[in-house]
């Protein structure tokens, strides 16, 4: 039985509760690149810490009787779980759609065979078009090479695929040969994420930054290889967040259509939510997944549009945005709850702006990279 039947926000507000569609499931933070603008938390999870194969298939469960349909398995990368397969198998079991969003280091083809059957659709990162921009950027020699091999077996196999393009100042450049590369693979999708600058993003924010030439130059090219590829190829455009007048709608919504589960089992409403102060989070080993959805408080507390203050609370784009990121809000005006910096409605806009424009004026080339420290044994 719950204990407050009736679910309320941060503010004490009643708040309406959905269904979620999609779980990300970070099976372990472990990953062989480097990346620069790595999302995972700055806090990694340690392998002994990660949930097992057999806790995983538990949380799959718990999650399709909860409504989700499809489970996205992420990391780090998952393909550094020598059991990925038993784990797949284990979401389809359940019953869900189930996609691979990999590196594609660490896969052989015998694995991708394992894989097939179990695994719907990969979604395969694409740090650079080629090995010189792709190693350097991803910290890791030979990256591209692996990738491109492993994006040919996929395809003998059968696996439909998304190539998901992250895209910065030193590669925006490049972005109608990375289309065309997408094209080459025989995906149907590619997917151009412009760098959220937040979490580890943060520390290389003067190498990656885009110019507003490069996003205008950006915006015509995704246009025209739309209007070139209409019926072949989907290319999803995420544009960079200080260059447009209004958010994303993060998440779809705090706690509205998805959640995440980090390698521990520590259930989040994003991937970011543990950078938010006063937040608690339970964990799937401790506490059903549907107790967490419903009754969670920290899903509960931005649920809605009643925990918004001015000037998201009166703006007609309140239900279409819900006030953008809250992981955004926490890291750039130190408050979870104001209205996303990016929004040129916020008092913060113009100045993140004009440091954004600094940023992107600048030559440096030096990179911070994400390395995992190893595991001290015993
Ligand atoms: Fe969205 Fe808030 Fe900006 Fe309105 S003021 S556009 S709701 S972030
Ligand atoms: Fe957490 Fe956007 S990343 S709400």
């Amino acid at each position: 039985m719950r204990d407050d039947p009736a679910p309320r926000d941060i503010d004490g507000n009643p708040v309406r509760v959905g269904l979620p569609m999609a779980m990300l499931a970070e099976l372990t933070h472990r990953c062989p690149l480097a990346c620069p603008y790595c999302s995972n938390p700055v806090e990694l999870t340690r392998a002994s810490a990660e949930l097992k194969a057999a806790e995983w298939a538990e949380v799959f469960r718990q999650a399709a009787g909860l409504g989700v349909l499809q489970v996205h398995l992420s990391g780090g990368e998952p393909a550094s779980r020598r059991d990925l397969a038993e784990i797949a198998a284990s979401a389809r079991d359940a019953g869900l759609y189930v996609n691979l969003i990999t590196s594609g280091i660490g896969l052989t083809e015998a694995r991708l065979r394992e894989l097939d059957g179990v695994v719907d659709h990969i979604q395969l990162s694409l740090q650079g078009i080629d090995a010189e921009m792709a190693d350097w950027i991803s910290g890791y020699g030979g990256s591209f090479a692996r990738k491109m091999q492993v994006a040919q077996w996929s395809r003998a196999i059968g696996f439909p695929m998304t190539l998901n393009a992250v895209v910065h100042r030193q590669n925006l450049d490049r972005l109608p040969e990375m289309i065309d590369l997408a094209e080459e693979l025989g995906c149907r999708r590619i997917e151009v994420a412009t760098v959220q600058f937040h979490g580890w993003a943060d520390l290389n924010r003067r190498p990656l930054m885009p110019t507003q030439a490069q996003a205008t130059r950006a915006r015509e090219v995704v246009d025209e290889a739309r209007r070139r590829l209409q019926g072949r190829m989907v290319i999803d455009y995420v544009p960079a967040d200080h260059l447009a007048a209004f958010p994303k709608s993060c998440m779809g919504g705090w706690g509205s259509t998805g959640l995440n589960v980090a390698p521990d089992g520590t259930v989040l409403p994003c991937h970011a939510a543990q950078t938010i102060k006063g937040l608690a989070f339970e964990n799937v080993r401790e506490v059903p997944l549907a107790r967490i959805w419903h009754d969670g408080a920290a899903f509960n507390a931005f649920r809605g549009t009643g925990w918004m203050p001015e000037p998201c609370a009166s703006c007609e784009r309140r239900e279409i945005d819900f006030g953008g990121c809250r992981c955004q809000a926490m890291a750039l005006a130190g408050d979870a709850r104001a209205t996303d910096p990016v929004c040129s409605r916020s008092g913060l806009h113009a100045r993140l702006r004009a440091a954004a424009e600094a940023e992107a004026a600048s030559d440096s080339t030096v990179l911070v990279y994400r390395r995992m420290t190893r595991e001290k044994r015993g």
